[in-house]
């Protein structure tokens, strides 16, 4: 209950002050200590105890890991963190849809840099090495003014590999002009093997580090299936669906629809659920061996299982932290619990990917297995 009011007062402030006073807040400990309800997954060699994690934007600079522990969330991912620290847009550059439960952000990679953030994830290893049971994803992107966008990626990823649970290449934020260009096949082989060659020359014992791709939802079949070509050319590990969307659905109530940035929450799930199926069937039909990560919209233990049923391993979220509060974890992996349970599913793992489209999976996680059959 305490939470809920707090969270519905620092919802009246400035979303980027609520943001900053919610990061100050966990530095101090003032979070809920959430003892940990589980839904386990391995993939390749990575243990998750849990399969929901905070998606990156939220700890920019590595500050609260320890504390995200606390909230029930299996993972993290920091970041975006760019070689030389960066200022971002100018302000305002966060906007709340509340009608909408939305968010429009045209941040910009605001953040210390990549030095303050090794700083940060040193001290975390030392008391939670590599390979604990919380894991740690680092998104990197590139500095918006950098003459070698690519060097970029191959610094970022020798500076903080060893810091890493897995790598996750940002390609797709719609903040940093021409950043989306590097979806394309041949400048997405290059930054891939840039960041290898980065990991090669970094301090990790594991030179066959996981890298994720994160994507747009804003590309078209034919994008999708060349990223997927590539990514299972170049041995990549898996791709997170999605970034935000510079689309604006027609449906929107608020008025802020019109600012200029990425949308992310509640307008953001069909779309990025629509990408992930393409994914997986494309996957599963080529028979390649790529995990999924899903992103976008998932604020609940409904949207969480579609999510699943669709093709994601693991499921992240953001925005609905701000709309629900540091609860959200909890009851989403309760509510998951409970759905596997109605549905008779004990291993999360034999749900993923299984329903082709977004919209049955919508009904099955409402419905139940039977009901939708009848
Ligand atoms: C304020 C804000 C900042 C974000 N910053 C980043 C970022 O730095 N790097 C990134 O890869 N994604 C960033 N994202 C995108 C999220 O990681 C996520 O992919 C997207 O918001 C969809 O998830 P959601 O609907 O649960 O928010 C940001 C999102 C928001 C709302």
């Amino acid at each position: 209950m305490i939470w809920k009011f707090i969270t519905f007062f620092v919802r009246k402030l400035d979303p980027e002050i609520a943001h900053k006073l919610t990061i100050k807040s966990l530095k101090l400990g003032l979070h809920p200590r959430l003892k940990q309800s589980v839904i386990q997954i391995n993939i390749g060699n990575l243990i998750f105890k849990n399969l929901l994690g905070v998606a990156a934007g939220f700890d920019k600079n590595a500050e609260v890991i320890n504390k995200i522990h606390f909230l029930n969330f299996g993972f993290t991912e920091v970041g975006t963190i760019t070689p030389v620290p960066q200022y971002g847009n100018p302000k305002p550059r966060i906007f709340r849809l509340e009608k909408d439960k939305a968010i429009i952000n045209r941040n910009g990679f605001n953040n210390l840099g990549m030095l303050e953030a090794k700083k940060k994830l040193e001290n975390y290893r030392k008391r939670y090495p590599v390979g604990s049971d919380f894991l740690v994803g680092v998104n990197i992107g590139p500095n918006k003014n950098s003459q070698n966008r690519f060097n970029d990626y191959k610094v970022l990823a020798e500076n903080l590999s060893e810091f890493a649970d897995y790598i996750s290449i940002n390609v797709s934020s719609p903040n940093t002009p021409n950043l989306r260009e590097f979806q394309k096949k041949e400048n997405l082989e290059k930054v891939i093997n840039f960041v290898k060659d980065g990991i090669a020359r970094s301090k990790t014992l594991n030179k066959k580090l996981p890298i994720f791709l994160k994507i747009a939802p804003d590309i078209n079949e034919q994008t999708l299936s060349t990223i997927i070509k590539t990514a299972h050319s170049q041995k990549i590990f898996g791709l997170i669906i999605s970034n935000t969307t510079v689309d604006r659905d027609r449906n929107l109530k608020s008025k802020k629809i019109n600012e200029f940035g990425g949308l992310s929450g509640k307008p953001l799930f069909k779309k990025s659920t629509d990408i992930l199926s393409q994914a997986n069937k494309l996957i599963k039909n080529n028979n390649y061996k790529l995990f999924l990560i899903a992103a976008g919209g998932v604020s609940d233990s409904e949207t969480a299982y579609v999510k699943i049923l669709c093709g994601a391993h693991l499921v992240q979220l953001y925005s609905s932290l701000t709309f629900e509060g540091p609860l959200v974890a909890n009851k989403i992996i309760s509510g998951l619990l409970n759905l596997m349970k109605r549905d008779n599913v004990e291993n999360v793992f034999d749900m993923v990917g299984i329903i082709n489209n977004p919209k049955e999976a919508m009904n099955i996680a409402i419905n139940g297995f039977k009901k939708n059959k009848n």
